[in-house]
């Protein structure tokens, strides 16, 4: 694998981590610094996608590259059968980095494995989203002035939920609690859990999604329930609307806590609470830009003054 690729968060020490969090916040401070003139940045978008393809198409622009390549992979020649391996091969004689999203999982680092260029993660199936958790890590140290001990509520669909799943990850070296809020259809996968005992990571497992959780809350980090998961659409109706988060819900919360979403968002946030001091996962998704920003600079080994 291209060392240089990020296909898993667990492909990050800590130390990276942190050093890609400091360069993110030089990049929000000013994010038009053209250190890529002259390089190619490939966006591979073989699932729909608002906030990650254009926030890393912009992250490229603002740096002065320049960007190619498809949000539908109908257009491409996949339709015609087309291998990833050939459309991998290819692509990375046009470009010096490949961002690429996959509906399967192992996708990324199937392609990371066969690529002279570096891959970068933009999703997985429900396997991993590790950019959206450096923006993730970036929004929480910026909301809470730090990572550490903090009590972090997931909610929603934590069964097929990516960017749940490289939280959790990520997390292991900020000693968090978690409370992990799904019913029975939809529950944090056993080798999660599992990662949890093994680091001493304290979690809580509740179907119930009220005050008791709410008010002692950090993060509170919703999910969407994911249609284009499910193979059973029945299963899915039977799902989709088991958690909406309202104004009236955070009346107890304390005033530091901040509701994040990855986005999109359907039903489980309501209009509402896009009103209160708590919301925050407008600004949580700007944050993806100098996390991007940071990221292709990483990929691309170009220091960042
Ligand atoms: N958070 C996220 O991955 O959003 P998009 O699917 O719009 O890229």
């Amino acid at each position: 694998m291209n060392t240089r690729s990020l296909v898993s968060i667990s492909d990050l020490s800590k130390q990276e981590i942190i050093h890609l969090l400091d360069v993110a916040s030089k990049f929000d401070h000013n994010p038009n610094q053209r250190l890529l003139e002259g390089k190619v940045v490939a966006t591979l978008f073989f699932e729909p996608s608002t906030r990650t393809r254009l926030s890393f198409e912009t992250a490229a622009n603002r740096l002065g590259a320049r960007v190619i390549g498809f949000s539908d992979a109908s257009t491409s020649s996949q339709a015609k059968g087309e291998t990833l391996k050939d459309t991998i091969m290819m692509v990375s004689n046009y470009a010096d980095l490949i961002v690429m999203r996959h509906p399967l999982e192992g996708a990324a680092r199937y392609a990371s494995e066969i690529s002279p260029v570096p891959i970068i993660n933009a999703g997985d199936g429900a396997n991993q989203h590790p950019t959206q958790t450096m923006l993730d890590l970036y929004t929480i140290r910026q909301t809470q002035g730090k990572l550490e001990d903090l009590n972090i509520t997931m909610v929603g669909d934590l069964k097929y939920g990516r960017t749940v799943h490289s939280l959790l990850e990520a997390m292991q070296f900020f000693n968090p609690t978690f409370n992990f809020v799904a019913c029975k259809e939809l529950q944090m996968p056993e080798q999660y859990k599992q990662f949890c005992r093994e680091r001493g990571l304290a979690y809580t497992e509740t179907t119930d999604f009220g005050p008791d959780i709410i008010n002692k809350t950090d993060i509170l980090y919703m999910t969407r329930v994911q249609r284009e998961r499910f193979s059973d659409l029945m299963e899915y109706e039977r799902v989709k609307n088991v958690y909406t988060l309202t104004a009236s819900m955070l009346q107890g919360a304390k005033p530091t806590m901040r509701v994040l979403h990855p986005l999109p968002r359907v039903t489980e946030i309501a209009q509402d609470v896009d009103d209160t001091p708590w919301a925050y996962y407008f600004e949580q998704a700007r944050n993806g830009l100098y996390a991007r920003q940071a990221l292709i600079c990483r990929a691309l080994d170009i220091q960042v003054p």
